[in-house]
């Protein structure tokens, strides 16, 4: 038994009986008293091998006590690296994801545990780790010497990563107003987030830094639940004690990727005029919560301008490189057949990827504009046009 929980279950033995006392502050007070401060814990496990390390792991935080887990490995089909990493725990007090890693998070994750105490009203959308214990795998007289490995422990959230569901409807035909209600979330969800972290407030928003900043934000690591709920994901990548990081780069590295505006954006494929109708509300819905989280109304227009810049700054840039390399294409089309749907099925080239055809600058304008609107054709003409082909 964990010496945090017996703590804990003393504490809430502590808590005097008040009688009569039926204000709503009391009550509180006592709600609070009876939490424990940090539910996080770190320790060590004996075990050699990861699946025996996540039996004690679960035995240690006392997930046992009324039963056994069921535990199961989960791998990743598109990551082999990812064997061997991630187990689930069905457990009779409920259902725990667990991650293997090559080094240790805990300082990191005090981020998102500091996060939970300043917002509440956040900690069910970004997940929060449980515990991180560590292990060596493998032992004998010269175990240790083997470097130590990491168990972090969250809770199961079940659905589908945004990624799978972007993926699903791909194929199945976009739904711009589901998307439009996530990518809501998703902008209230990361300005809330990155608003709770600043070190300066009141600053130009290109100056903006703040200590929560998620920095592997992307499809695959937000979970969309059965009723349409996010869950951000992967919560290993705060930046660490005492570091921060500005909020325009974050949102500049990682909403092209919810925007969709790399891959097929740049594409002259059957996907470009569906992409097409549904990305103004998607992403007016994005940068709009993201903008009013971070910075309330009266600047989120400003806001929203700016990072709209930015953005087709980056889909300029991203343009260039893809002109440049058309390879690039060749390889995700080889690495995503599905998504790019574009393998030979005939001839002595069979099963290689057709090379999909890369739009010209005047293309890239037009759906430029129809996204951000022409307002910002200024900044296209900024950019000098490339030469397709060179
Ligand atoms: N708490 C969780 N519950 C259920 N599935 C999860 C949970 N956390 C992650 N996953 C799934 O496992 C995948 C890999 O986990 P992640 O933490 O993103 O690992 P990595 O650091 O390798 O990216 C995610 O993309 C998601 O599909
Ligand atoms: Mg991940």
């Amino acid at each position: 038994m964990m010496c945090k929980r017996c703590n804990l279950k003393n504490k809430r033995r502590r808590i005097p009986v008040v009688g009569g006392m039926t204000s709503w502050a009391a009550l509180l007070g006592l709600v609070w008293m009876s939490m424990p401060v940090s539910a996080f814990t770190t320790g060590e496990l004996e075990a050699t091998n990861a699946v025996d390390a996540a039996f004690e792991l679960v035995d240690k935080l006392g997930y046992t006590q009324s039963g056994t887990c069921e535990l199961a490995a989960l791998n990743s089909e598109s990551n082999h690296i990812a064997k061997g990493r991630f187990f689930t725990a069905q457990c009779p007090g409920g259902r725990l994801f667990l991650k293997v890693d090559g080094q240790s998070h805990a300082e990191i994750f005090d981020a998102v545990i500091q996060l939970q105490e300043k917002m509440p009203t956040l900690s069910g959308s970004i997940l929060q780790p449980l515990a991180e214990f560590s292990f060596r795998k493998g032992g004998g007289q010269l175990g240790h010497l083997i470097p130590r490995d990491y168990y972090s422990a969250y809770r199961w959230v079940e659905g589908v990563t945004l990624g799978d569901l972007l993926q699903n409807m791909h194929q199945s035909g976009f739904d711009a107003g589901r998307l439009a209600g996530l990518y809501r979330q998703l902008g209230r969800l990361v300005g809330a987030m990155h608003r709770a972290g600043l070190t300066e407030a009141n600053k130009p928003l290109q100056q903006l830094r703040s200590r929560q900043v998620h920095s592997d934000l992307h499809p695959r690591n937000l979970m969309v639940t059965e009723n349409d709920a996010l869950v951000i994901l992967d919560v290993d990548s705060f930046p660490a004690q005492g570091e921060e990081a500005f909020v325009h780069q974050a949102v500049v590295r990682d909403f092209p990727d919810f925007l969709l505006l790399r891959g097929h954006f740049v594409l002259d494929s059957p996907l470009s005029e569906t992409l097409l109708a549904m990305l103004p509300e998607v992403s007016e819905a994005l940068l709009g919560a993201y903008c009013q989280s971070l910075l309330g109304d009266d600047k989120a227009a400003a806001c929203m301008s700016e990072i709209r810049e930015l953005l087709i700054e980056d889909a300029y840039r991203y343009y260039e490189l893809v002109v440049k390399y058309p390879r690039l294409f060749e390889k995700m089309a080889e690495k995503y057949p599905k998504l790019y749907g574009c393998l030979r099925e005939s001839g002595a080239e069979r099963g290689r990827p057709v090379i999909p055809v890369i739009v010209d600058r005047d293309e890239l304008d037009r759906r430029l504009d129809a996204v951000f609107g022409p307002a910002f054709a200024g900044v296209c003409a900024a950019h000098s046009p490339v030469r397709l082909g060179g």
